[in-house]
């Protein structure tokens, strides 16, 4: 469905209320949020220090609007960076650079997710069985998405893949998101309810575990949609690996453990009345936190636009991070 943002108030809340979700694509919402109103604030003559203070004044906004997706604040560091930089420049000189930085990130985010998917086809032999978590496809980037990325890929190949995948409680990305995009590619995909993944592992296990990733730590450890902990664990119970993709701009050097990374707290009433249908006590006391925190020991890799890094994390995520800096 299509929506017009205008306001920042109008994309701080489709950020929040997850009408945009998804690590890259709410950085790349966010970005070329903040360059839209720079250009409706230059159609009215602003002077360039006063649309820096604006643009400051947006990304301080929009940066905590989701508080454990990294990319959001990747993206809008950018944003400041060359609102930082074009203090001296005419403002409607600046406004084109923002637009273009936030068009360099969308872009650059379309590139990644096609690299990640080639990475990962190896993954994907003919006949494949994958289980995969919450939505981290096209609905959720720039591109082809992360952990669906491989599946894309190996389906264009002519190679037969089944996915399974977790509805994703409470808010269902999984059926409502995950099963409509593979499904409208063509692609076999079968949707469980979240309390069917240890079946799933008993009966008739998976060939590997696919999910994204909201904010990687310096060690390895992941944030993710909450239940993908769990499937680690299964995973890891089952002899099945499980891999992490997503590109070089989800990993957080600055946090070193999984335990340092903020994990953002829902409205209860997501999982009350998910939907409009009263399914809990109205007032019944409810914990939701948006993600869970997987240690790295239990990933098999994680997945990036530079290839597949394994442990110790410390030093290949930091390599990956050293091969995404551009060349001066
Ligand atoms: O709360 P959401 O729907 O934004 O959560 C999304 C996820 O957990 C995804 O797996 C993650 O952002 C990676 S998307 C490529």
């Amino acid at each position: 469905m299509d929506r017009e943002l205008r306001t920042v108030e109008e994309i701080d809340e489709a950020i929040r209320s997850l009408r945009v979700r998804g690590a890259p694509l709410i950085g790349i919402t966010a970005a070329t949020g903040v360059a839209a109103l720079a250009r409706g604030v230059t159609d009215h003559s602003d002077s360039p220090p006063d649309l820096t203070t604006r643009v400051t004044g947006w990304c301080d906004r929009l940066e905590v609007t989701r508080p454990t997706a990294v990319n959001l604040r990747w993206a809008l560091g950018r944003m400041r960076a060359v609102a930082a930089g074009g203090t001296h420049r005419p403002a409607s000189e600046l406004a084109d650079a923002l637009r273009a930085e936030a068009q360099a990130i969308w872009d650059e985010d379309r590139e990644m997710c096609r690299r990640i998917g080639e990475h990962g086809l190896e993954l994907l032999p003919n006949g494949a069985t994958v289980l995969t978590h919450c939505n981290a496809g096209a609905l959720a980037t720039g591109g082809i998405g992360t952990a669906l990325a491989p599946i894309y890929l190996a389906h264009e190949e002519g190679r037969r893949v089944r996915v399974f995948a977790d509805e994703t409680r409470p808010l269902l990305q999984g059926s409502r998101l995950t099963a409509w995009e593979l499904g409208a590619a063509g692609i076999d995909v079968t949707v469980i309810s979240d309390n069917t993944a240890a079946a799933l592992f008993a009966h008739d296990p998976p060939d590997v575990v696919l999910v994204g990733a909201d904010r990687i730590a310096a060690n390895g450890d992941v944030a993710n949609k909450v239940g993908t902990y769990g499937l680690a664990v299964l995973a890891k119970h089952h002899g099945v690996p499980i891999y992490v993709l997503a590109p070089t701009s989800t990993i957080d050097p600055s946090t070193p453990t999984g335990a340092d990374i903020p994990i953002e707290e829902r409205d209860p009433d997501e999982v009350r009345r998910g939907f409009g249908r009263l399914t809990a006590p109205a007032d019944a006391s409810v914990w939701s936190p948006a993600f869970d925190v997987t240690p790295g020991e239990l990933l098999a890799g994680i997945i990036t636009e530079h290839g597949v890094a394994r442990a110790p994390f410390e030093g290949s995520l930091a390599a990956a991070l050293a091969a995404a800096v551009p060349e001066q």
